[in-house]
């Protein structure tokens, strides 16, 4: 797969087949990650890649509670558990598949705490020298036949997870991805059309070359309570069941 295609192709993967990833995939993961750009070249990231052993048990089931209380929230304040009514719906399928992975989170082959060693005070800048490497994983992943989730579910449980993982003082836990060989389908990227996210000269006002190839999937920005997903219909518009 092409870098091109492989960027614009690559989705959250929530569901894993139940197999391990072997250590050269791992490898070949991870030394794509810590390729990725950063601030003066400190590579300020560091990876916590728990598989298997106590800590990684203790830390899947850590998270995995947390993913749990968040989306048990989040569906109602997100309008997701209204999804029920139309059942083959984008909405309706990223409900089943974020129940399905919340509730086996501690079965997920591999769980990475991306990391962020601070220099200074925090600055919105900071998060570009751990997030890229973080993409560079997820497309590494996709590369070889894998996929993976960014998530923010650690959060909640930062301090347990620093205490259990010995995360020095001024590092920063600054995700937590979830990796495994992909179960189910790989539906489409959807995203809004290219010319409500890219402007010319005005604020607002898309450059004449800003249309979306043919084939491209479209969704609104967001969860599901304000608006309807769209689609325009082309060869890679499968049900998906990635997110
Ligand atoms: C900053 C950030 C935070 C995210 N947090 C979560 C999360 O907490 N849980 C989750 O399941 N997915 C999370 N995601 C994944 C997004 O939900 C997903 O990328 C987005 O819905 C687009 O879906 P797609 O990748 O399938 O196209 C996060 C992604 C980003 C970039």
């Amino acid at each position: 797969m092409g870098l091109l295609a492989g960027l614009t192709t690559t989705r959250a993967i929530r569901r894993y087949r139940d197999e391990p990833v072997p250590a050269e995939a791992l490898r070949a993961i991870l030394f794509a990650a810590t390729r990725a750009p950063s601030g003066s070249n400190r590579q300020p990231f560091r990876f916590v890649v728990l598989a298997d052993g106590p800590n990684a048990d203790a830390a899947k089931r850590l998270v995995g509670d947390a993913a749990r209380r968040i989306w048990q929230t989040k569906q109602h304040t997100d309008g997701y558990d209204r999804a029920d009514a139309e059942p083959a719906s984008p909405r309706a399928r990223l409900a089943r598949t974020m129940r399905h992975y919340v509730d086996t989170f501690e079965q997920v082959p591999v769980l990475i705490l991306p990391c962020l060693v601070r220099y200074r005070e925090p600055t919105l800048m900071e998060g570009a020298s751990v997030y890229p490497a973080c993409q560079n994983l997820l497309l590494a992943a996709r590369a070889l036949g894998y996929g993976g989730a960014l998530t923010g579910f650690g959060l909640a449980v930062d301090a347990e997870l620093r205490a259990l993982l010995d995360v020095p003082e001024g590092t920063v836990i600054a995700g937590a991805i979830t990796l495994g060989r992909p179960a189910g389908q790989h539906g489409p990227v959807r995203r809004r059309p290219l010319a409500e996210l890219v402007y010319g000269e005005t604020w607002g006002e898309a450059p004449a070359w800003a249309i979306d190839p043919p084939g491209t999937t479209f969704t609104a920005a967001g969860p599901p309570n304000a608006t309807e997903t769209r689609s325009v219909p082309g060869p890679d518009a499968g049900a998906g069941t990635a997110g």
